[in-house]
């Protein structure tokens, strides 16, 4: 397939490079090609390439910033996805829109379904939910992906920020009271290309299988590094952000395996695949 995709130097978009260069033509587009926002900017970078599909990776991803720069945050995940919509649309393409658990509000009991109505109590949560709506409006071929709690090379991430508390022998405190599933950039990546493969439509949602809190989450981290430190707990109301979280993030894989005969791997194996990475890096490094 030959793939264009934005927000290329995000986490999401270095792991499509590392892991989908191998079997499709990339064009890996940072800012440099066109900041989203700018229609006639981004039409201009695309002449002369041809592409079966878009991956728009880009966004505004600062969960707290989106609360006190919500202006940025519409004209980057709302308008921003509306003119990659309007170019997938003018070229043929499919438009593969990455979006997140943050449209819900987390009060469901159990996984949300991919019909389960969104009710985003956050910023960024409406900003990502007008890209949806940006996307069914636009009227060309569209994917939404919905994935959440996202890790991999290249940006700021939790895996790292608690792996480096541990190395520095504090003992971090994590929240219990959010659930979700872990995804690994590198999965997610697999998980949309498999979908485009298959010509899969409409929203599905793409995480690594099982739950856990980030309290969990951090104690595998810490499991895995082996380190003698006890990973704290506290709750989000002791703990408070300008952004209020979902309570519940778990997203049903349901509709991605009945398309795909598969699920993702757990995030447990997704984890240790990173963090092995990981210290081969920094041995590396060192
Ligand atoms: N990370 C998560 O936990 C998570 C969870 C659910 C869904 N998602 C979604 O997954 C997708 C990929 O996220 P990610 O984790 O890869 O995020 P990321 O690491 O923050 O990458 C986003 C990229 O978009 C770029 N960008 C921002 N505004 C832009 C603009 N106006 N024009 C062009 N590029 C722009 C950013 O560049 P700068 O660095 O220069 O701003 C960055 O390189 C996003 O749609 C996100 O909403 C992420």
């Amino acid at each position: 397939m030959r793939i264009l995709v934005t927000g290329a130097q995000g986490i999401l978009g270095q792991a499509i490079r590392e892991s989908l260069a191998s079997r499709n033509t990339l064009y890996l587009w940072g800012r440099d090609e066109g900041d989203v926002r700018d229609l006639e900017r981004i039409r201009t970078s695309a002449k002369g390439i041809e592409f079966d599909a878009v991956i728009h990776a880009a966004a505004m991803t600062a969960v707290d910033r989106c609360e006190t720069e919500l202006d940025l945050a519409m004209a980057t995940n709302r308008d921003g996805t509306r003119n990659v919509a309007a170019l997938a649309r003018e070229r043929g393409a499919t438009l593969v829109y990455v979006s997140t658990d943050y449209v819900f509000d987390g009060s469901k009991q159990g996984p949300y379904v991919e019909d389960d109505p969104p009710r985003p109590i956050n910023a960024y949560g409406r900003s990502k939910l007008a890209g949806e709506e940006a996307t069914r409006e636009a009227g060309g071929k569209f994917l939404i992906a919905r994935t959440s709690w996202v890790f991999g090379e290249g940006g700021k991430n939790f895996v790292d920020a608690i792996a480096e508390k541990l190395q520095r022998r504090e003992a971090p405190e994590v929240v219990t009271d959010q659930q979700g599933s872990p995804t690994y950039a590198r999965d997610l990546a697999r998980g949309i290309e498999k979908l485009l493969r298959i010509g899969a439509t409409g929203t599905v949602h793409v995480t690594n299988s099982g739950v856990t809190s980030w309290h969990g989450f951090a104690v595998e981290i810490a499991r895995y590094l082996g380190s003698p430190l006890t990973v704290r707990e506290t709750t989000s109301d002791r703990f408070p952000r300008p952004a209020p979280r979902p309570k519940n993030s778990v997203l049903s894989g349901e509709r991605y395996r009945a398309l795909t005969g598969e699920s993702l791997p757990s995030w447990q194996e997704a984890l240790h695949d990173y963090l092995g990475r990981r210290s081969v890096r920094k041995g590396a490094a060192a």
